[in-house]
């Protein structure tokens, strides 16, 4: 899950995911492509709206997307654009990029759609952004988990 900050929306995706999926069978992590934030907890909104929803967050700290990441995981979701274009450009190969997708895409089919940045808005936007990453998130689940 990557943002730019790794602090508001990549937090949350972390969260929610992990909460739907068996942990002993996946590794959901976060990452930003900035340096931003690095170290620092998730903004205190993103706790907030995932403490309502029985989600912890508050272990999380913030670090900055490496080109490692492509080796180390499956599939990487961006949440909007601007993210998608940055990692793809740190690839090396076309199997790397085609690891790389658009989280909104699981919800929202071939519409590129972003996650809106909430970082300089107030708390609605944080619950606009946990419902979009919860939908989002559920069909990924879905998807991984099937119901045999
Ligand atoms: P995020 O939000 O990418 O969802 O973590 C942001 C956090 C910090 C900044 C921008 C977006 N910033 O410019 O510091």
């Amino acid at each position: 899950m990557v943002c730019l900050g790794n602090i508001c929306r990549s937090p949350l995706a972390e969260g929610i995911l992990q909460s739907k999926l068996d942990n002993t069978k996946f590794i959901v992590d976060s990452a930003g492509t900035s340096n931003y934030h690095i170290g620092n907890k998730p903004d205190p909104r993103s706790i907030a709206i995932a403490k309502q929803n029985g989600i912890d967050i508050t272990n999380q700290r913030a670090r900055q997307f490496t080109k490692q990441d492509f080796i180390a995981f499956d599939i990487i979701y961006a949440m909007d654009n601007a993210n998608y274009n940055d990692i793809i450009a740190l690839a090396d190969n076309d199997a790397q990029q085609s690891k790389v997708k658009l989280i909104l895409n699981e919800s929202f089919p071939n519409q590129n759609l972003d996650v809106p940045d909430p970082y300089y808005g107030g708390d609605k936007g944080f619950e606009k952004v946990f419902a979009l990453l919860n939908d989002a998130s559920l069909k990924i689940s879905q998807r991984l988990s099937p119901i045999t």
